[in-house]
Parts: structure tokens; sequence; C-alpha cells
């Protein structure tokens, strides 16, 4: 059976994540530090969804909603974890407590999820997916926390990858480029013309646009499903080719 842990299943990716293995007739337990709005479910999945709120941020959290998921479902076959926020700063001037919320939600909230969830997991020989960025693998600049935060979840996949592969468990990272969720929305909102920053942010993407959630929740389902049972360790772009293209290449071939 399917019984995936989802966080920050409220909004966005996650939420997307959520539609999607419900849609496919899997359950889900669904942790958010906000209410996810029982509408935006697929019809008809209410009895295959527990809505926990909490934070990635405390264990007792996670380890409560994995109870959750084992008195309804049995237990857990995988995690999904989409939890994060964005903030902006270099090094000079990201304070430390700025820099402590970033890395507790985006790097020590994927530990404490999926630690939690790890003894069902094993159990099931299922699959953990962690929801990276581009900025996983390469930076903007002034995104000092978030991209070493994205960049330590690279560390924590591979290390778990390593750690369980022997029992059956298979750890992986999504790294989408820019999407269309409410965080996207709120990053252009901050600029001075955020039409021309959604021009640019669609133009910088080779297949010329951002992606929709759900192409990234697609990727998601495929690494928890047995379709990805020799795919560990790994990283998978979802991000239009931004990640291919050497910067500054033309438009025009000729
Ligand atoms: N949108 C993009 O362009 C983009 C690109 C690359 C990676 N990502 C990553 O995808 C993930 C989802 O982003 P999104 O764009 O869907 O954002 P979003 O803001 O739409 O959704 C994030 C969800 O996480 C929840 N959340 C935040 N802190 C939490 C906590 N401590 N505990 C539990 N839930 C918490 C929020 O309440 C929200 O529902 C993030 O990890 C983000 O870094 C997003």
């Amino acid at each position: 059976m399917t019984a995936v842990l989802i966080t920050g299943a409220a909004s966005g990716i996650g939420l997307a994540v959520a539609y999607r293995i419900l849609n496919d007739g899997g359950h889900a337990v669904l942790l958010d530090t906000r209410p996810v709005d029982p509408d935006m479910l697929p019809p008809g999945s209410e009895t295959r969804a527990i809505l926990v709120e909490g934070s990635v941020t405390d264990p007792a959290a996670c380890e409560y909603a994995v109870r959750a998921g084992i008195a309804a479902f049995g237990g857990l076959s995988g995690v999904s974890h989409n939890a994060g926020i964005q903030r902006y700063g270099t090094a000079a001037d990201t304070d430390p407590e700025l820099w402590n919320e970033v890395l507790s939600v985006n790097l020590t909230g994927a530990f404490n999820i999926a630690r939690a969830a790890l003894p069902q997991v094993l159990d099931a020989r299922g699959a953990i997916v962690f929801m990276g960025s581009v900025q996983s693998l390469a930076s903007q600049r002034n995104v000092a926390a978030y991209t070493a935060s994205k960049h330590g979840l690279l560390g924590l996949v591979r290390s778990m990858a390593m750690d369980f592969a022997e029992r059956g468990v298979r750890v992986n990272m999504v790294a989408p480029g820019a999407v269309q969720t409410p965080m996207l929305d709120w990053a252009v909102s901050l600029a001075d013309a955020p039409d021309q920053v959604r021009d640019v942010l669609n133009g910088m993407h080779p297949l010329g646009r951002v992606a929709r959630a759900e192409e990234v929740a697609a990727v998601v389902s495929f690494l928890l499903s047995d379709d990805a049972s020799f795919i560990t360790g790994e990283t998978v772009r979802v991000d239009g080719g931004l990640l291919t293209q050497i910067a500054g290449t033309p438009k025009d071939p000729k």
C-alpha cells in the first residue's frame, strides 16, 4: 500500500504532491504549519488523507505525524519533504536568527521528518524524496542561507542513500528551477518591477516558462514508486534545461 508522509502539503509543490498521490489512489499524512484546505484535495479522497498541523522543525510534531500514519494506515511507505522557506541575504548581512530559521526548516526539517519516518520506511523498503532546488547545485546572488540549506540536502540525500541502500530504502532529491507557486509569487512581489521579473524568469528557462507544481509532483511520484526501483542517491533536475544552458547563450542559434 502507498502511504506517504508529505510535508509542506498546504501549498504549492507539497499540495501538488498530495493531490497526485491521493488522486492515484494512495494514502497520505499531510503535515504543514498551516491548515490544509480539504477542498484542494481530490474529491472522494478524504478517508485516505490525514491532516496534521505542526512544524518540521519540531521532532515531536514529526513523530506525531508518523504515529498518525501508523494509526490510520498501519504504516508509511514513503516521505515527500517539501516544507521550505526562502529568505534573502548575503553572508555579510544575514543575521544568525535568519540563518537558523532557514536551516531549521529546509535542512534540519528534512532530517527530522526522515528520522521520524525511517523505522516505517525501512519496514516497507520504501522511499524518501527531498525537495531541493537548482540552488542545491548552483547559486544566485543574495541567497546565502537558502543555497546553503539546499546544498546541505544534497549531502543528506547521498549519505542516507548509502546508509539505507542495503536495507532496500531509496533516497532521492528533486531539484526544480522556478515553479509557479505562492512562494514564487511572494518572491516576485518583492521586486520593483514584478512583470519584468516574470519575463526574466520565463526567459531564463530554455523551455521558455517556469514549471507547474504538477510537473514537479509527477517526478516525486515517480521517485516514490517502484518504477524508480533502481534509483537512489540521485538528484533529478526539473528545471526546463536551466542548468544545462551555458550562461549567456544567445537565443538565436545563427
Ligand atoms: N517555487 C519555486 O520556484 C521553488 C523552486 C525550487 C525549489 N522549491 C522548493 O519547493 C518546496 C516547496 O516550495 P513552494 O514553492 O511550494 O512553497 P510554498 O510557500 O507555496 O509552500 C511551502 C509550504 O511549506 C509550509 N511550511 C513552511 N515552513 C514549514 C514548517 N516549518 N513545517 C511545516 N510546513 C512548513 C508552508 O506553510 C507552505 O504550505 C520548498 O522546499 C522550496 O524551497 C520551490
